[in-house]
């Protein structure tokens, strides 16, 4: 076993200035605030405005600026940076590369990962690998999405859910400390066969995302609960040892569902989607910053990131911050 752990030092986040509302959106679809809000709690979203347009790149260097200035870190400091995308620049290079080139990270390696919603959860557990295994000292893990320019504007079922935005937390390797702290244990689990409910395609005339809501819905519970349990007991710990949950944003319905399947209460779970809906791999960043900054994130507390999206893919991590 390593002598290592990796230490989410810090959070940073970055989201478009547009904002969309559920009722800008009552202007050009068969649709309502009320039906918006109570289906799924989002109450409006960030979108990349067509004048200003920015990329996943573009979002995610602004998100590792000010994840690195809150860990005081500097350029020189990373030797990895992992983004995780289903809204790349393009195929390649990879939107990674373009972030280390942006940001003059000239010791950094880059690439990027491709696991939809579970994205983040996804490049977080190998980039924990990656820095306990003494392959890098300082990492930036980062989720950027440009959702809005995927999406059938005209499908009710799809467009009102999604916005854009990135997240980013600097990781780094700590010499196994008394009391323990950083991350402690993590489970990834796909199911492919489950791949036609929710995808976007890479080639042909419908390149929108599609999704079949209802079918979605019912495996993310499913899959969320299933991979909290795991992480936390891989950590050697009770759901009860659990401080805050920071699951993907995707519906609040999907939320409190996991939260009543774990027995948890609402207030240990950290929920900011009705202000930027659906954002993927951007989602956990995102509400782990605003509740860092809403002091409920502390020195010890015990935070459960857990995240599922298209594939399927699953992801969970517990740490001790
Ligand atoms: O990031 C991971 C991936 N995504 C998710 O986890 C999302 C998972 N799914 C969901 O969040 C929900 O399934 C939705 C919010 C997408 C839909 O909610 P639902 O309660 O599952 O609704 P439904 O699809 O069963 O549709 C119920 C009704 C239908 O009308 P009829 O057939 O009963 O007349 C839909 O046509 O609601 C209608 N509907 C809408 N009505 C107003 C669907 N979308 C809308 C809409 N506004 N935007």
């Amino acid at each position: 076993m390593s002598d290592i752990k990796s230490r989410i030092l810090s959070v940073g986040t970055f989201v478009p200035d547009k904002v969309l509302t559920n009722k800008e959106i009552e202007g050009f679809l068969d649709t309502s605030d009320e039906w918006i809000t109570a289906r799924t709690g989002i109450k409006e979203r960030r979108i990349v405005d067509k004048e200003h347009p920015m990329s996943a790149a573009d979002m995610g260097v602004k998100a590792s600026y000010a994840a690195m200035e809150r860990a005081g870190v500097t350029a020189d400091d990373i030797d990895g940076i992992i983004v995780a995308t289903f809204t790349p620049d393009n195929f390649f290079p990879s939107t990674a590369c373009r972030v280390q080139s942006d940001l003059k990270c000239n010791n950094a390696f880059a690439f990027d990962m491709s696991a939809a919603c579970a994205g983040f959860a996804y490049a977080l557990t190998v980039a924990n690998n990656m820095v306990v295994s003494g392959q890098a000292r300082t990492m930036l893990v980062v989720g950027s999405e440009v959702i809005s320019k995927t999406l059938d504007w005209s499908d009710r079922g799809t467009c009102i859910l999604f916005g854009d935005g990135a997240g980013v937390v600097v990781l780094q390797a700590e010499k196994n400390r008394n009391p323990v702290r950083g991350i402690l244990s993590s489970y990834l689990f796909s199911d492919g066969t489950l791949g036609d409910l929710l995808k976007l395609p890479a080639w042909g005339d419908e390149r929108f995302l599609r999704m079949k809501g209802n079918e979605v819905f019912k495996h993310a519970v499913r899959f969320m609960t299933d991979a909290s349990l795991r992480a936390i007991t891989k950590a050697g710990l009770d759901v009860n040892d659990i401080d805050l949950i920071v699951p993907h944003q995707a519906n609040i319905r999907i939320i409190s569902a996991l939260a009543e399947q774990l027995s948890v209460p609402m207030d240990k779970v950290a929920v900011n989607l009705e202000k930027y809906g659906n954002t993927s791999s951007a989602s956990i960043p995102l509400a782990f910053e605003e509740a860092w900054l809403d002091g409920r994130v502390k020195d010890g507390s015990k935070v459960l990131f857990v995240g599922v999206g298209g594939g399927f893919s699953v992801g969970s991590m517990v740490c001790v911050m």
